[in-house]
């Protein structure tokens, strides 16, 4: 199916935050609660991907290039959607960076899988106490 990535606008905010509490759901990663997402989303570049129905994913990117969040519906993942939406932030910033917590593997496997390195590990980033890995993309 068919998926383009746009520009988020202010009626993309429910159904991203729905895609977001997919994630959270189905994986116990993506904890933001919805106001902080939503100032989040409506303060920083975001974009959409969308097929012909609905939302299917989205990222949240701030000016330094930092990925705050960024999320795939679970029914989508594993089809490039999730590398279109990193491309998109990418050709606005040479540099990219973004936390990701030491157990989610899935995430970690995508960002070096497009070209993250592991920078160093922030302990107890999460509030559950989790740690994170500081992850990097350098425009080679
Ligand atoms: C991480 C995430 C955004 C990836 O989105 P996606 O659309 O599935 O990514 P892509 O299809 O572009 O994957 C590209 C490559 O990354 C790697 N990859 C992606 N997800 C993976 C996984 N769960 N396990 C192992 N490798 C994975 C693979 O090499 C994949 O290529 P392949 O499918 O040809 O093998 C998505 O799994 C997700 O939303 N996860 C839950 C939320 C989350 O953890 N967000 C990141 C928080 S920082």
């Amino acid at each position: 199916m068919e998926v383009k990535i746009r520009k988020a606008n202010s009626k993309d905010l429910i159904p991203a935050w729905r895609v977001k509490e997919k994630c959270r759901r189905k994986k116990g990663m993506l904890r933001q609660d919805f106001l902080t997402f939503s100032a989040d989303f409506s303060a920083n570049k975001s974009f959409i991907a969308e097929n012909t129905e609905k939302v299917v994913g989205f990222i949240i990117c701030r000016n330094n290039g930092y990925i705050s969040i960024f999320g795939v519906h679970p029914d989508y993942t594993r089809e490039g959607i999730g590398t279109a939406l990193v491309n998109r932030v990418k050709s606005n910033h040479k540099n990219l960076w973004c936390h990701v917590r030491i157990t989610n593997d899935g995430a970690l496997e995508f960002y070096e899988n497009y070209g993250f390195d592991k920078r160093n590990i922030a302990r107890n980033y999460y509030v559950n106490g989790d740690d994170a890995y500081v992850m990097v993309y350098s425009e080679k």
